[in-house]
């Protein structure tokens, strides 16, 4: 018996509440109708029987608004991929003889928009949603119910296609479910995104915070500062190894790339097909030297600059007193918000040396003139000039804890990365919070011995330690808890170059974070989730997901190159 069949077996001697007395009566065999979903939804009921899907399945919708249209489409095309039946969406009421329909609709009092109910067996399977949201999380929730071989792009020769019988309810704990992709240190192409959105999609994460622009490179094309793509999205070559261990050697390779405004455009529209909204992150005023090598007159000493070509925290920033640089953000970000209709704007703030501004006499001249103490009021004058700014715009910003220091902007949303207690300060100041605290959710840290990875940033993080997060802290009262919007782990590149070493890093860990950010916490249960994600990988496998495989890990021997 393999690793596979004695895993199941166990699933069916020891959780038999997930087994279907009848469809055992029927000889289905039983590993097709073991419920496994990541993450655990609120409710799972097991029932009688189960739904078969067949060629003459029909997915129906109870009505025609456009957004649940656009679900019933997906799900259509998703099935037909991969059973070659070509399942067809119709409009029309609840009738008599649905025995063989998937049956979508929205009804608001089902409790919030991303909540949603599945029905499945012999009767037929419906889900009905708060909103299309809600149905598109059903719909994700009925891939998994299905056999793995449901992913599979090319049609797939199976005797069944079948769904257990269930009634599952189920509804987010978080409204923010984050990912963050660094693109600025490596660039990953709109391809290598999308399959990124449609894995979080499968896995109800729903935003994407997509850190645009770094020292080592900017990625956005904004029309009115051509040189941001022609000079600022290329650097000369890059390190080789690691950015603390000298002798320090560079590739000798120039290496870049940026999207450009109509891909930008059909990344937002293909994230929003799948429910994600599309946070743009662009850096201010500090990890902006590709910016300044462009634009060197916006740095403190004029330059010149270069994009940088090694990793870590440098001292040229955006000079906090000069006009010209507050033109120039203001021009990014009216390109900015016209790209992207998410709420939010993310204005960075994270490790911003003061350096240059201690001895700029045009810093030291604004510091003056507004009756700054120090240079992290500096900071916060930048910042609260540029939240001003993007709210005539109708965005709020978010930045990284280090917009806490010298004072909060009045409606910034704090990122608490340097550990909680920037979230636990932001919350008592009444000030939103997403919870993304290196401790447990930088996965560019090692998930196994170092001496066994391909090289990483450092630090160590396996799937156990981001299952255990809690994102709201035991010190915060209710009013207080109520800022905490939600979780979100973050993918830094310095040290990711490929798409499957980008794979490797984000999953499993990422199954963990759609967890702690999607099920409430008393259902959350180490034992089970390790259990469940046995399973899981099989559904990974066949998505073409590169995951660092935990058994296969504990076993081998030696380095891994990637
Ligand atoms: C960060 O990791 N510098 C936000
Ligand atoms: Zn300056």
């Amino acid at each position: 018996m393999n690793r596979k069949h004695l895993l199941v077996k166990l699933l069916l001697t020891s959780l038999p509440v997930l087994l279907l007395p009848a469809a055992c009566r029927e000889k289905v065999p039983e590993s097709e109708l073991v419920i496994n979903i990541v993450p655990q939804p609120a409710v799972v009921a097991p029932q009688e029987g189960y739904f078969r899907l067949g060629k003459n399945t029909a997915i129906a919708i109870g009505s025609e608004e456009p957004k649940l249209r656009e679900v019933a489409d997906y799900l259509a095309g998703h099935l037909s991929r991969a059973t070659g039946y070509d399942l067809k969406v119709r409009e029309e009421t609840r009738e008599k003889g649905a025995k063989s329909t998937i049956f979508l609709s929205v009804d608001p009092r089902i409790g919030g928009e991303e909540a949603y109910v599945l029905q499945s067996g012999p009767g037929g399977l419906t889900i009905t949603g708060g909103s299309p949201k809600g149905v598109f999380y059903g719909v994700q929730t009925l891939r998994q119910l299905l056999p793995a071989d449901i992913e599979s792009p090319v049609p797939v020769e199976r005797k069944n296609w079948l769904v257990p019988g269930v009634r599952i309810e189920d509804a987010p704990r978080f409204s923010y479910r984050g990912l963050h992709l660094d693109v600025g240190r490596h660039f990953f192409p709109v391809p290598v995104i999308k399959k990124y959105l449609d894995l979080m999609a499968y896995h109800k994460i729903n935003t994407f915070h997509w850190h645009l622009t770094e020292d080592q490179g900017w990625r956005i094309e904004i029309r009115k500062f051509p040189k941001l793509a022609e000079v600022a999205a290329f650097r000369n070559e890059t390190l080789v190894g690691h950015g603390a261990r000298p002798p320090f050697e560079y590739d000798g390779q120039r290496y870049g790339g940026f999207y450009t405004q109509d891909e930008v455009r059909e990344v937002v529209a293909y994230a929003a097909s799948l429910n994600i909204d599309v946070m743009p992150e662009i850096e201010m005023p500090g990890h902006a030297q590709a910016a300044l090598a462009a634009y060197p007159e916006l740095g403190c000493t004029g330059g010149p600059y270069e994009v940088v070509t090694r990793w870590g925290v440098f001292d040229e920033v955006f000079c906090a007193g000069n006009e010209e640089v507050f033109a120039f953000l203001e021009g990014v970000l009216d390109e900015v918000v016209e790209l992207f209709p998410y709420k939010y704007v993310h204005i960075g703030g994270d490790e911003c040396p003061k350096t240059r501004w201690e001895k700029c006499p045009k810093c030291q001249a604004r510091k003056r003139q507004e009756g700054l103490k120090d240079e992290h009021e500096l900071q916060s004058y930048f910042i609260q000039r540029v939240e001003k700014y993007l709210l005539t715009k109708n965005r709020s910003i978010i930045g990284w804890d280090e917009i806490l220091e010298g004072g909060l902007a009045p409606q910034a949303t704090v990122m608490s990365w340097r550990g909680i207690s920037g979230g636990i300060e932001a919350a008592r100041q009444r000030h939103d919070v997403v919870m993304t605290p290196t401790t447990h959710m930088y996965l560019d840290y090692y998930q196994f011995d170092p001496d066994t990875e391909p090289l990483a940033i450092g630090g160590f993080l396996n799937l156990e330690k981001v299952y255990s997060f809690e994102p709201v802290p035991a010190e915060l009262n209710e009013e207080e808890a109520r800022h905490i919007l939600g979780v979100q782990a973050n993918v830094w590149t310095e040290y990711i170059k490929t798409p499957e070493h980008l794979e490797y890093m984000v999953y499993p860990r990422a199954c963990a974070l759609a967890e702690v950010a999607w099920t409430t916490a008393g259902q959350r249960n180490w034992d089970d989730f390790k259990l469940r994600m046995m399973l899981h990988y099989d559904r990974l496998r066949a998505l073409g997901v590169n995951f660092c495989d935990l058994e296969e890990r504990s076993m081998r021997m030696g380095p891994r190159t990637m």
